[in-house]
């Protein structure tokens, strides 16, 4: 398999997908509309939702449009989170995704609003699929997964400890804390949903999760290594944000060298477990060990 180019092809085919589940923009309250496009239609490379998908097929999913909606939702979720990471209040960032970011480019406080309308709609969205497949427990257990990982025992959870530590020493164990959390959270949402609504059992599923919990722990270590080596031409976003932030990362207490070895670790590890687990895990073993050395 040509895994760059089959990224490329998956990555296209869920733009045009998740497109189709944003609001159409009608109302006095257009400005919203507009400001939620210019974030989620920005680019990205929605590892996220592709992640759930191919986690849905590895478990024997079928049905692309049962996974769909939370596909769209976890995106938003995942966009929402960008948009208000770059807030002045959290990282103060002014380019994302290769554009201004949302705050400059609509002004404050409609970022906070675009943030908090891409959240509210990743519900809106899931809670139209809940009523339409109605009885539906996997469903029901998939978007109670979604709800928690987004929140303060997830993702938000993550960031709360990430702005009160900045500047400060950091624990192993707080420093693990914060990554599993901010990062971890929705990459772990992604596959265990994509499983729980492909029918895997609770022991597949909490294989999933620690197999994604080690993705999402690389995936962010990578992130601190390419704030500090990569391009940001390419990123899409600043590099050295997370020094000028005085960020304490795994970079900065491990170094270059050791973080790098650290996601090949984890990355392997979790290729070996999802041998374990066995099915159709060609597509996800290879993204895993893709994401290694990206540049973006
Ligand atoms: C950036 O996520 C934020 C982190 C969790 C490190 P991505 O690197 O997936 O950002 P996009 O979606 O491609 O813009
Ligand atoms: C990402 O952490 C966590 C979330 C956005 C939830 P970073 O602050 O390192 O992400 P980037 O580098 O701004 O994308
Ligand atoms: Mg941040
Ligand atoms: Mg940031
Ligand atoms: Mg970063």
């Amino acid at each position: 398999m040509d895994i760059a180019k089959e990224i490329a092809v998956r990555a296209a085919d869920i733009e045009q997908r998740i497109q189709m589940y944003l609001p159409k923009a009608e109302g006095y309250q257009h400005t919203i509309f507009e400001a939620m496009d210019y974030s989620v239609t920005a680019g990205g490379k929605r590892l996220r939702p592709m992640l759930m998908e191919a986690s849905y097929e590895m478990f024997g999913g079928t049905d692309p449009k049962i996974v769909e909606p939370f596909m769209a939702a976890i995106e938003c979720i995942h966009t929402y989170s960008l948009v208000h990471d770059d807030l002045p209040e959290m990282d103060d960032d002014a380019y994302r995704r290769g554009k201004l970011t949302t705050h400059k480019k609509f002004g404050q406080a409609m970022g906070v609003l675009a943030g908090d309308a891409l959240l509210n709609y990743a519900f809106e969205i899931v809670a139209k699929a809940l009523v339409a497949q109605s009885g539906d427990a996997k469903a029901a257990k998939a978007f109670e997964v979604l709800a928690c990982k987004a929140g303060i025992y997830g993702m938000i959870g993550g960031q709360v400890v990430d702005v009160e530590m900045t500047g400060k020493e950091l624990s192993k164990e707080q420093l693990e804390y914060v990554y599993e959390n901010k990062t971890g959270a929705l990459i772990e949402a992604s596959m265990m949903i994509g499983a729980i609504l492909a029918g895997a059992d609770e022991a597949k599923v909490a294989a999933v999760h620690k197999i994604a919990s080690d993705v999402g722990m690389a995936f962010q270590i990578q992130d601190d290594i390419l704030d500090v080596c990569g391009d940001s031409a390419l990123l899409g976003k600043p590099t050295l944000s997370d020094e000028e932030n005085g960020k304490v990362t795994y970079v900065t207490i491990h170094g270059i060298d050791e973080s790098r070895r650290y996601v090949t670790e984890l990355s392997e590890r979790a290729v070996r477990e999802l041998e374990e687990i066995g099915g159709d895990n060609e597509f996800l073993k290879e993204l895993v060990i893709w994401l290694i050395n990206r540049d973006k």
